[in-house]
C-alpha cells in the first residue's frame, strides 16, 4: 500500500489512505480537541471542536473528517486553529448550564476541561438559556439534557454497536433534542456505555448518582466474573467502598465496552443483605458465631458423615463463577477427603462424552475474530443476553455482509438479522441439527429447505465461519449428542467450533473442579459424580460453594429435595438468606473483595485484585478453604497467599483444542417422543441475563429492568387455544415433583407443545429442560 505523507505541527507522519487527520495525530500524541468524534463511531462531525489549520485550505478543518492528503500541512495550535476552537466552544456554552459543582460529569469532562483550555472570560450571550425538560428512561440512566451538546455519539452507538436504537434526535435547530422514542426505557443489555461516551453530563449513571466526586475515586483493575468473556473492569472505589464500575479497555477483549451486567452488579454486593458472620444452625435457630466455631461444626459434620458413611456420602457443588483458585482447592479438599463427588457444571444434565471432551469447553479462535467472521450458527444460544460484548462482535460480521443462522429452542430477539433460523423443541433439537450436518455434502441448490441454508452458509464461507454452542445447548439433555453433530458440522464445513460456558468456568475445568479430572485435565481412576448425579442421588452431606441450588442447578426441584434430604450441609454464601437445610454457613467475599485468577473462554489467563477490604467477618473463599483443610486434617493445606495456589495448580491455558469425535463422527441419538397428550409441554427453562448468579439477582437496579421483569410462562397460541385457556389467565403447571402457580401467555415465539419459562420467573423453582409439564387451568 502507498502511504501518504503528511506533516502535523511541523512532524512528518506516513499514513494509510482514508486516514483522518484526527486518528494520525491520536497515534502521534498531539492532541486535537473533539466531542462528536470518537473511534469506533462512524464520524458526524457535529460539534466542529476539532478545527484545525490546514495550508491552502479557505477554512479551519474538522480533523475528523478530512483525510490525509499527500503534502498535506496541518497545524493543530497555531492561533488560526485555536481562534476556530475558541470560536466553536463560545457556541457550544450559549446553552450550557455549566453546573459543574452538581454534575456528576464534573472532573472528569471534555467541555469543563476545554472550557479552562479554550473558553473566554465571560459570555456574551445575555439572553435565556434553553432548558430541556428531562424524563424517566428506566432505572439504569439519568438525564440532564439541558447539557446535551448534540453530538450525537449516543444516537450512534444505538445505531451502529448495540443495534437498538433506544436514543433518537428530534426536532431541529434550538428544539433539537436526544430522546427516547415512545417513552421507552434505556435498558437494554449494554445501554451503560452511552454514560461512558456522552462527553458531558447528559447522561450519566443513576445508582452512581451524587454519591462521589470522580477526582476522589480510587481504580482498581479488575475482571467480572458474570459470564466467559473476563472482560476488563476498573472497580472505583471512595473511603473503601465501591462506588461504580468502569470498563477497562482490552481490545483484544472487551474493546471499550463494558455489558450493563458487569457495570451495575456490584450493586447487589452494596444493597443486597450480606452475611456479615459466620452462622451455625441450633434448636433454636440459626445463630451467629465466631469463625473458629463455625469451622469446627463444619469440619465435624463432614468428617463424621465420612466416617460414618464414607466419602462418598459426601458431595460439593461449586458456583461456575468462582475463582480458579477456589476451584482448585474445593477439589483438592474433596479429594483428600476421599471423593471425587465434586462439580461447577451446575446447569448441565448430559455428562456421557466426559471422558472424550476437550480440556475445557471454549472457543478455538481468538474473540476478536468473531467480527471478522464470513457465516455464525448459533445452536441453542441466545449469544446478545448470555455474552453481551460477544454478541456485538458478531453484530459487526453481520454488518460486513455475514450470515448468522440459528438452531435454538425459542426465537429470540437478536441485534443483528438472521438469514435462517429453526425454532425447534428440546426433543427435536438433535434431529435439527443433524439434518443440517446431513446436507452439508449435497449438491442441491434446493433453496427452500433450510437445513441447506444453514449448511450453505458455513460451507460458503470458506473456513472462515463459526459454530457456536450457547447455554441451552449447555443444559440440553442431549448434550454431548448436539456437541459431537456441531463437532462434525464444523469439520465438514471447516467453521471453527466455540462452546461459551458460564462464567469462569473454563477455570473449573483447568483447576479440576470435575469429577472425572483433576486440574490440568488429568484423569481420575473412578470418576465421582457430577452435579446432575449429585443430586438425583442424594448425598448425606453436602459442601456448596456459593451456591443456591434452588435458582444455580438445572434441575432446581430437585436439587432443593436433595438438599432436604442431606445430613448435614456446609454453605459458603456471601448473602444472608440462609435456607433451612443449611447448618453452616460461612461468609465469604464477593469479586469486589476478592483476589483471583479467570481463564476466560479463548484460555485467557487474567488476574483479579481486591478492590476493597471484606465487607463485616466475610473472608475470601481460598482462604475459609485453607482454614477448613486444616481442621480437616488433610495434608498440603498450608498456604500463606494466593500465588503458592496457582503455582501449585501449574496450570497450561491456551486455546481450546477440539473435542474428540467417537466412532469416527457417527452420532447416534433417540428422538424422545414428546408432546402428543394434548396438555403435556416440553419444558424450555433458560437463566435470564439478570439472574445468572446471586450477586446479579440482588442488583437493585438490574432486577429493575425490562430484561428483570420475567413474571409468565409462554406458550405457542395454537396451543393455548387447543387447551382453551385464556392469553394471561393464572394456571397450573405440573410436574412429577410439584406445581407451579403463574399466568400464561400466548407467545408466537415458543415452538409447538413446548412451555418456556425463564428460571426465576415469579420466584420459581423450575425442573430441567426437556421435563414434561401438564397445564391445567385454575379453576
Ligand atoms: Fe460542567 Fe461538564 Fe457538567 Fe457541563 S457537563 S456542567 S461542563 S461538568
Ligand atoms: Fe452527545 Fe450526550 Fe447529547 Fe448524546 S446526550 S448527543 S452523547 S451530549
Ligand atoms: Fe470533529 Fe466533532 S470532533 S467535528
Amino acid at each position: 500500500m502507498t502511504m501518504i505523507n503528511i506533516e502535523i505541527d511541523g512532524q512528518q507522519f506516513q499514513a494509510k489512505p482514508g486516514t483522518n487527520v484526527i486518528e494520525v495525530a491520536d497515534e502521534a500524541g498531539i492532541y486535537i480537541p473533539r466531542f462528536c468524534y470518537h473511534k469506533k463511531l462512524t464520524v458526524a462531525a457535529n460539534c466542529r471542536m476539532c478545527l484545525v489549520e490546514v495550508e491552502r485550505a479557505p477554512k479551519p478543518m474538522p480533523a475528523c473528517a478530512t483525510p490525509v492528503a499527500e503534502g498535506m500541512k496541518v497545524r493543530t495550535s497555531s492561533s488560526y486553529a485555536v481562534a476556530a476552537q475558541k470560536d466553536t466552544l463560545e457556541f457550544l456554552l450559549i446553552n450550557h448550564p455549566l453546573d459543574c459543582p452538581i454534575c456528576d460529569q464534573g472532573g472528569e469532562c471534555p467541555l469543563q476541561d476545554q472550557a479552562v483550555g479554550y473558553g473566554g472570560h465571560a459570555s456574551r450571550f445575555i439572553e435565556k438559556k434553553r432548558v430541556v425538560p428531562d424524563h424517566n428512561i428506566g432505572p439504569l440512566i439519568q438525564t440532564e439534557m439541558t447539557r446535551c451538546i448534540h453530538c450525537t455519539r449516543c444516537v450512534r452507538f444505538g445505531e451502529e454497536v448495540a443495534g437498538v436504537m433506544e436514543l433518537g434526535i428530534t426536532g431541529r435547530g434550538e428544539h433539537l433534542k436526544i430522546d427516547t422514542f415512545f417513552e421507552q426505557s434505556v435498558d437494554s443489555e449494554v445501554s451503560g456505555n452511552v454514560i461512558d461516551l456522552c462527553p458531558v453530563g447528559a447522561l450519566t449513571s443513576k445508582p452512581y448518582r451524587f454519591t462521589a466526586r470522580s477526582w476522589e475515586l480510587i481504580s482498581h483493575e479488575s475482571i467480572s466474573p458474570h459470564d466467559c468473556l473476563g472482560t476488563n473492569i476498573d472497580i472505583q472505589t471512595l473511603r473503601g467502598e465501591v462506588k461504580r464500575v468502569l470498563p477497562r479497555e482490552n481490545e483484544a477483549i472487551n474493546e471499550c465496552w463494558l455489558a450493563d451486567r458487569d457495570r451495575y452488579s456490584y450493586e447487589g454486593i452494596l444493597e443486597g443483605g450480606r452475611l456479615n458472620e459466620p452462622m451455625i444452625r441450633t434448636e433454636e435457630g440459626m445463630v451467629a458465631v465466631d469463625w473458629r466455631t463455625a469451622l469446627n461444626k463444619a469440619a465435624d459434620g463432614l468428617r463424621s458423615i465420612k466416617q460414618q458413611e464414607g466419602a462418598d456420602a459426601l458431595g460439593a457443588l461449586v458456583s461456575p463463577a468462582s475463582t480458579l483458585e477456589e476451584f482448585y482447592l474445593v477439589q483438592k479438599l474433596m479429594r483428600l477427603l476421599g471423593t471425587n463427588n465434586v462439580d461447577h457444571r451446575l446447569r448441565q444434565v448430559d455428562f456421557s462424552d466426559d471422558m472424550t471432551a476437550a480440556r475445557y469447553p471454549g472457543t478455538s479462535i481468538p474473540i476478536g475474530e468473531y467480527s471478522k467472521a464470513k457465516a455464525v450458527l448459533l445452536i441453542g444460544s441466545n449469544i446478545r443476553k448470555e455474552q453481551p460484548l460477544l454478541s456485538l462482535r458478531v453484530r459487526q460480521a453481520w454488518k460486513n455482509g455475514a450470515k448468522i443462522t440459528a438452531i435454538n429452542p425459542f426465537d429470540w430477539n437478536f441485534n443483528f438479522d438472521l438469514t435462517s433460523s429453526v425454532v425447534a423443541s428440546p426433543s427435536s433439537f438433535c434431529k435439527e441439527l443433524a439434518q443440517v450436518v446431513s446436507r452439508v455434502d449435497e449438491e442441491s441448490d434446493d433453496v427452500d429447505n433450510i437445513h441447506r441454508q444453514i449448511a450453505n452458509t458455513l460451507r460458503n464461507a470458506e473456513g472462515n465461519a463459526i459454530i457456536v454452542l450457547g447455554q441451552s445447548a449447555i443444559s440440553h439433555p442431549q448434550f454431548s449428542k448436539l456437541k459431537q453433530l456441531a463437532q462434525k458440522l464444523a469439520k465438514s464445513t471447516g467453521a471453527s467450533l466455540s462452546i461459551l460456558p458460564p462464567a469462569n468456568s473454563v477455570a473449573g475445568w483447568l483447576g479440576g473442579c470435575l469429577p472425572h479430572r483433576e486440574s490440568n485435565g488429568i484423569a481420575v481412576n473412578e470418576p465421582g459424580l457430577n452435579s446432575s448425579q449429585m443430586i438425583q442421588n442424594p448425598r448425606s452431606a453436602y459442601l456448596l460453594f456459593n451456591v443456591e441450588p434452588e435458582n444455580d442447578l438445572a434441575d432446581g426441584v430437585q436439587a432443593v429435595l436433595a438438599m432436604e434430604s442431606a445430613k448435614f450441609v456446609v454453605s459458603f454464601q456471601v448473602f444472608d438468606e440462609i435456607p433451612e437445610y443449611v447448618d453452616v454457613a460461612l461468609p465469604i467475599t464477593p469479586f469486589t473483595e476478592n483476589s483471583g485468577t479467570f481463564v476466560n473462554c479463548e484460555g485467557r489467563m487474567q488476574k483479579a485484585t481486591a478492590a476493597v477490604e471484606p465487607n463485616g467477618q466475610a473472608r475470601p473463599g481460598w482462604k475459609v478453604l485453607r482454614v477448613l483443610g486444616n481442621l480437616l486434617e488433610v495434608p498440603g493445606f498450608m498456604y500463606s497467599d494466593l500465588n503458592e495456589v496457582l503455582n501449585e495448580a501449574s496450570l497450561e491455558s491456551g486455546f481450546c483444542e477440539p473435542q474428540q469425535l467417537e466412532n469416527g463422527g457417527e452420532v447416534q441419538f433417540e428422538l424422545v417422543d414428546a408432546g402428543h397428550n394434548a396438555d403435556h409441554f416440553e419444558l424450555i427453562s433458560e437463566m435470564p441475563i439478570y439472574a445468572v448468579d446471586s450477586i446479579v439477582r440482588h442488583a437493585p437496579a438490574l432486577q429493575a429492568t425490562a430484561d428483570a421483569a420475567i413474571e409468565q410462562a409462554h406458550i405457542n397460541p395454537d396451543d393455548l387455544r387447543t387447551l382453551d385457556i385464556d392469553d394471561g389467565a393464572s394456571v397450573a403447571i405440573q410436574h412429577s415433583f410439584g406445581q407451579l402457580q403463574m399466568n400464561i401467555i400466548s407467545d408466537t415465539r415458543v415452538p409447538a407443545s413446548c412451555i418456556y419459562i425463564p428460571a426465576g420467573a415469579g420466584n420459581s423453582v423450575l425442573p430441567a429442560t426437556g421435563t414434561m409439564m401438564q397445564i391445567r387451568r385454575e379453576a
